[in-house]
This record gives structure tokens, sequence and C-alpha cells, in this order.
């Protein structure tokens, strides 16, 4: 009786421990808007000063964005270096942060909605309001300016 109360105890923890890490990272829905129906008219015509893609940023925006994204602004630590979502604390938060190297995420979101999100938050998520307690406005669309150039089509 003893013995299989153990093995109970170890088959369900060897459980939590696999399914734990399978659920961990993947990004949840990556197209769906983020900006509640009510606010999205509103955030899609928040234009950005730089432009729609990275390409209509100079090479010096996007170096500032750059700059923000790994330091001051904390982006890093989630949305990884490469900007995969993949960075340290990425990893083990579910839903996962953003892959910014996914085109099709750019083609679908305009940049006044990832400024909603980058001001608001996407709530139930890691990704909390960052403007303006973390990053000036200024300093947001350089950001996004910096992630749109993930995408490398
Ligand atoms: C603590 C981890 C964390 C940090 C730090 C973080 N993010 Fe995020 N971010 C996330 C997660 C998780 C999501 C996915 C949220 C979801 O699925 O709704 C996300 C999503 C996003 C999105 C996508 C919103 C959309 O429309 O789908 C943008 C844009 C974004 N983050 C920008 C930033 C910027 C810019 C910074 C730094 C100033 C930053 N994030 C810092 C975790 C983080």
């Amino acid at each position: 009786m003893k013995f299989s109360m153990k093995m109970i105890v170890m088959a369900t923890a060897a459980m939590f421990l696999t399914t734990g890490l399978a659920i961990a990272g993947p990004e949840k829905d990556p197209l769906k808007a983020r900006v509640p129906a009510d606010k999205r008219a509103a955030a899609k015509k928040n234009k950005s000063p730089y432009g729609k893609k990275s390409a209509d940023a100079t090479p010096e925006i996007i170096a500032e964005g750059k700059a923000i994204f790994e330091g001051k602004g904390t982006c890093v630590n989630c949305h990884g270096k490469e900007g995969n979502g993949q960075g340290p604390a990425g990893k083990v938060l579910n839903p996962g942060p953003r892959d910014f190297t996914n085109c099709k995420f750019h083609k679908k979101r305009k940049e006044g909605e990832m400024m909603w999100v980058i001001k608001n938050g996407s709530p139930g998520t890691g990704m909390v309001p960052l403007i303006p307690a973390t990053i000036s406005e200024e300093e947001g669309w350089k950001v996004i300016a910096y992630e749109r150039s993930f995408c490398k089509k």
C-alpha cells in the first residue's frame, strides 16, 4: 500500500513536469487581435512616426530601437535577442511571448495595435504595461520599428 502510494505520487509528479514543459513557451493565437473590439479602430489609426515597416525607418532609428529592446525596455528577457520569443524569461511563460520573426504577425498587426499592447499590456499574460513606467511612447515607436525588422521577408 505504502509502495503504491509512492508510485502514484511519483507518476503524478512526472506527468506534471512533462505537461509543464510541453505547455510552456508556445504563443497563443499570434494572429488574433489583442486590442478589445471597442478600442481597435482607434488603435489602428494611431500611426507610427517611423512608418509601417522597419524599411520605412532609418537605420539610426532601428539601432535606437534595438538598444531600448535589449536595454531599459527589458523586452529581450522575454522576446529574446533573436526576437523569436525564446528569451530566458519567455521560455517559461505560458502563453509564450510574441515571435517577431513571424512575418504573418507583422502583416496582420498595425503598429498602433502593438503600441496599444505596450501601453496597456495583454491581460492574463506576462506582457504587462511598459509605457510610461519603463519606456516613453517615443521609445515605444522606436522599439516597434526594431521589432518589425525581425521579419526578414
Ligand atoms: C515579462 C515578459 C515580457 C517582457 C519583458 C516583454 N514582453 Fe512583450 N509579450 C510578452 C508575452 C507573453 C506576449 C504575448 C501576449 C499574448 O499572447 O497576448 C507579448 C506580446 C507582445 C506584443 C504583441 C502584441 C500583439 O498585438 O499581439 C508586443 C508588440 C510586445 N509584446 C512588445 C514588447 C515590448 C516592446 C517590450 C519591451 C519594451 C516587451 N514586449 C516586453 C512578454 C513580455
